[in-house]
């Protein structure tokens, strides 16, 4: 064995405290996100919620149980992010399977579905999400309308297998398109709304090379020099293909409201606004036709 692992079975107290002090080893961990993190990990070995782990400090852990949690507090702080090394992440409420195919869904983006739910009337009839990743925001909309034809592409196949495991495990239905953009939709309906979280952080950004991002994909990420490349040919592809009042959302980087903008305005599109995320943040920027 070696020196970080236990011969005598932990109590949940101690074991906490050994996952506290591995994770805040690695520097890309915050003091709050070890704590947060050493519990999560524990009570998905143990199959508890949180507050069991907090009224039972002192029970033991079986030495499996002991084995298990070891790994994966060995896992996370080699960098894994939690959602890979679980295979899962909570968005609007639903467990969504994440792979290192997918983007890991973010609590920003459940924003850009609130807004687009303030926007989604009666009438609307049809929407898509580019670069659905995990599904994340497709699934989270149809979840919300069900009547509502809802359509989500990626140009990574993979990443649509997760996508639609993801979408029968919360029986909602979303048709799964491989495509780039909106190249593969020449014809009539047009859409009433067209949403996406696509890859807007600058090819040679730092960040890039940070924290969990090192794990996702780069395709899900970076978008040329600025970070606006995938943006800019999302507003320009989805103008004509929105109905008259059909909305465009898009979230972006905190710095990029102001081009989005821009962007918008020069493509046409009227009742252009940002939103700001928890941090109080620009977010995500939209736009009626
Ligand atoms: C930032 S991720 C967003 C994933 C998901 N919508 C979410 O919010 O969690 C961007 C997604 O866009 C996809 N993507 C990148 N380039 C694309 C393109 N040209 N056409 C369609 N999808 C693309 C990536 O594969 C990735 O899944």
């Amino acid at each position: 064995m070696s020196a970080h692992q236990h011969t005598d079975e932990l109590s949940i107290n101690q074991a906490l405290a050994w996952g506290y002090a591995q994770l805040i080893a690695n520097k890309h961990i915050s003091s709050d996100e070890a704590r947060f993190e050493a519990q999560h990990l524990l009570c998905e070995v143990l199959k508890v919620n949180r507050a069991h782990i907090l009224t039972w400090p002192e029970n033991r852990l079986t030495q499996p149980a002991q084995s298990h949690y070891e790994s994966l507090i060995k896992e996370r702080k080699a960098g894994k992010p939690v959602a890979y090394i679980l295979g899962y992440r909570e968005f609007w409420g639903l467990k969504l399977g994440v792979t290192a195919e997918t983007l890991i869904p973010r609590p920003d983006t459940e924003i850009l579905v609130t807004e687009a739910l303030k926007r989604i009337t009666p009438k609307s009839k049809q929407l898509i999400d580019l670069g659905t990743g995990s599904g994340a925001i497709a699934i989270a909309l149809a979840k919300e309308n069900p009547k509502l034809i809802v359509i989500a592409t990626d140009v990574h196949y993979p990443t649509l297998t997760v996508a639609k495991n993801n979408a029968n495990l919360h029986q909602v239905k979303v048709s799964f398109i491989q495509c780039h953009w909106l190249e593969a939709f020449e014809t009539l309906p047009k859409f009433d709304m067209i949403v996406s979280n696509p890859p807007y952080i600058e090819t040679e950004d730092q960040y890039l090379q940070q924290g969990d991002l090192r794990y996702e994909p780069i395709r899900a990420l970076a978008s040329g020099d600025d970070g606006l490349d995938a943006i800019k040919q999302i507003i320009q592809e989805s103008y004509p293909k929105l109905q008259s009042k059909g909305w465009l959302l898009l979230e972006h980087g905190y710095n990029q409201a102001e081009a989005v903008r821009s962007l918008l305005a020069q493509e046409g599109f009227c009742h252009i606004e940002t939103i700001k995320d928890f941090a109080q943040h620009d977010r995500v920027s939209l736009g009626q036709k």
